[in-house]
């Protein structure tokens, strides 16, 4: 079989957060592995851009500005997608974002911000698209967690509850699909600069915990994000489901 068990030859990709960060490298990894892809976001010019960059790859991108926090905008991802491309083979939801801050201050609403984003969004996101596979008999879900959903993190009570209830929405899922040949993965990725953290690790403090904590001594390129997930989108993985894989630089190692 070759390399042939990581090409996504022919595959309709739908990729949450595509506009930008890992969710877009995440994209155009797909499409450099031959899949279409639809990309989803709020802000339509970030997924404009990236849409464009696919397209210089020769391949097709469809951008749909949507919120995976509402079940009708996740709704109609699916209906666009399936009225562009005829199908969908692989669902990335890798739309998140994170409110830090002392626990005992937070507030109810930033916890119900954090949970709807990473949490509901991630349901809504394998919910709707699920009834697509099932009804097509065969699937790709990889979710996006975090090691902050294998490890407790100060500061971060709602992100790393939220990140560790993809991991185990992601069991369940692959449980109760396999019957349905929908394989259901999470990915665990440690600390990659983007904007979510790019403040934090060009600070001081943020360059004493590379160094103190992730044994690879650095933290992850953008870029090094496609190959798991392409991994998991490809025949490569087709006797992996359940499974939470981690990219971290050895972080959660020791
Ligand atoms: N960077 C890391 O080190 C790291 C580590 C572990 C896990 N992760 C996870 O990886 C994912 C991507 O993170 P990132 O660092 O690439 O962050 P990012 O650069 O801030 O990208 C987040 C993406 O999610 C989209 N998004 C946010 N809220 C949304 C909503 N309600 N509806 C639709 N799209 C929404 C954003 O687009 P709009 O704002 O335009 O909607 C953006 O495209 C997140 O789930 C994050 O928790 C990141």
């Amino acid at each position: 079989m070759g390399l042939e068990m990581f090409s996504l030859q022919g595959k309709i990709a739908v990729v949450t957060g595509g506009g930008r960060g890992l969710g877009r490298a995440i994209a155009e990894g797909f499409a450099e592995a031959g899949a279409d892809v639809v990309l989803v976001a709020r802000t339509q010019a970030q997924l404009d851009a990236a849409a464009r960059h696919i397209e210089g790859l020769g391949r097709r991108a469809h951008p749909v500005a949507a919120d995976v926090t509402k079940r009708r905008d996740v709704e109609h991802v699916v209906a666009e997608a399936v009225q562009r491309f005829g199908q969908i083979d692989i669902l990335a939801n890798v739309a998140g974002m994170n409110i830090e801050g002392p626990s005992a201050e937070q507030t109810e609403e930033d916890w119900d911000a954090v949970l709807a984003v990473n949490l509901k969004g991630c349901y809504l996101g394998c919910q709707t698209v699920g009834r697509h596979m099932i009804e097509r008999g065969g699937g790709r879900i990889i979710n996006m967690s975090s090691i902050g959903g294998l490890i407790g993190i100060a500061r971060n009570s709602a992100y790393t509850a939220a990140k560790a209830g993809i991991i185990m929405l992601s069991r369940s899922l692959a449980v109760e699909w396999a019957r349905y040949r929908i394989n259901v993965n999470a990915l665990c990725p440690g600390y990659f600069i983007t904007d979510i953290n790019r403040d934090y690790f060009a600070s001081e403090s943020g360059q004493a915990f590379i160094k103190r904590f992730i044994p690879l001594r650095r933290t992850g390129q953008i870029e090094e994000i496609k190959g798991a997930a392409i991994f998991l989108a490809s025949p490569a993985s087709n006797f992996m489901t359940g499974s939470a894989l981690v990219i971290d630089g050895g972080q959660t190692a020791w």
